[in-house]
């Protein structure tokens, strides 16, 4: 396999070379999926290495170890410095960086009551997540034969190591069908996300996306879209959505930190629209590739420079 990941991992405090950021084959989140994380990407922008929207995958981290009970030993501030000193390390960017808390070492009971809570932070070399072609010319999606969890079984807006087991099985049973990714939807029978992606729909002047009670992960991407969305003054609204609407929308899209903004241009085998990637997606990934890649002003304050001075770090911190 090739080697993913690049230069040191941050593991509990202390910068470890690659081949030694190891875990003990017993420790407990192998066993029981114990383990909360984020996805998140650093971009190469003309004032330097800037963490997109750092702020929100660091609370977003705290959110999902409180919903699952694991007491992360680091707090806010010390893991958006450990993040940013990480990437400043590794000298990644345009990179993919993967912090994630998980139960370690001691004893093999479900009862996790004891067991240590260690902490890792990788910088990872990841590419286009859906292939180079899919953020130009749109992928070809399956309805899932899986749905997400129903309510109060699994957290589903908890980024757990334990979900992604039915993210799993939605993505490879979506290539293994031959398409790039899957939808599933809720237990319902609504639309609900893709395996690692939230989803939004054009019909009209409206943007529809599925509610947080629709078992999806709140992801930041989806949070950028709608604040660029209602820029753009287009309407958005939050519902819940029959999958009939997947057919006959003119436009669909996934977001997420690895996805991006990702045009859908087929769903079960039936064109989209026209077929090709829409006007309203267009205009949306223009404005957030635009701030992304810093060629327009980051009026909502979604770069976090891995240098910062100490002023910056205030401003961001007022502006939050
Ligand atoms: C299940 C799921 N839904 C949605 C998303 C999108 O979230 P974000 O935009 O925060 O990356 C992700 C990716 O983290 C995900 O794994």
């Amino acid at each position: 396999m090739a080697r993913e990941s690049t230069g040191v991992i941050w593991m509990n405090g202390t910068f470890v070379p690659y081949e030694d950021a190891k875990i003990h084959v017993l420790s407990h989140v192998v066993h029981y999926g114990s383990s909360v994380f984020e996805g998140i990407r650093a971009y190469a922008t003309p004032s330097g290495t800037a963490v997109f929207r750092l702020d929100r995958h660091v609370q977003r981290m705290l959110d999902s170890c409180k919903i699952a009970r694991i007491a992360c030993p680091y707090g806010y501030a010390e893991l958006m410095e450990a993040i940013r000193e990480t990437v400043r390390k590794n000298g990644c960017a345009p990179c993919y960086i993967r912090p994630v808390v998980y139960r370690g070492f001691k004893t093999l009971g479900v009862n996790p009551t004891g067991v240590p809570i260690d902490v890792a932070i990788a910088t990872l070399n990841w590419g286009k997540y859906l292939g180079k072609d899919a953020l130009d010319h749109g992928i070809s999606v399956r309805v899932a034969s899986w749905n997400r969890q129903a309510p109060n079984t699994f957290p589903a807006m908890a980024k757990t190591g334990a979900n992604y087991l039915n993210s799993q099985l939605i993505k490879l049973e979506a290539v293994a069908d031959g398409y790039e990714e899957g939808i599933a939807l809720d237990v319902f029978g609504y639309v609900a996300e893709g395996s690692g992606e939230n989803i939004f729909l054009v019909r009209g002047d409206t943007l529809y996306t599925p509610t947080v009670a629709s078992a999806i992960l709140p992801g930041v991407t989806r949070d950028c879209v709608i604040t660029l969305a209602r820029h753009l003054e287009l309407e958005v609204r939050e519902e819940q959505i029959p999958r009939e609407m997947l057919y006959i929308s003119d436009e669909l899209f996934f977001t997420g930190t690895a996805a991006e903004i990702t045009p859908i241009t087929q769903v079960d085998r039936i064109p989209i629209g026209t077929g090709a990637v829409g006007p309203v997606t267009r205009k949306l990934q223009k404005a957030f590739f635009d701030i992304i890649e810093g060629r327009a002003r980051d009026a909502h304050r979604w770069l976090f420079p891995v240098e910062a001075t100490g002023k910056v770090q205030r401003a961001a911190k007022k502006a939050r």
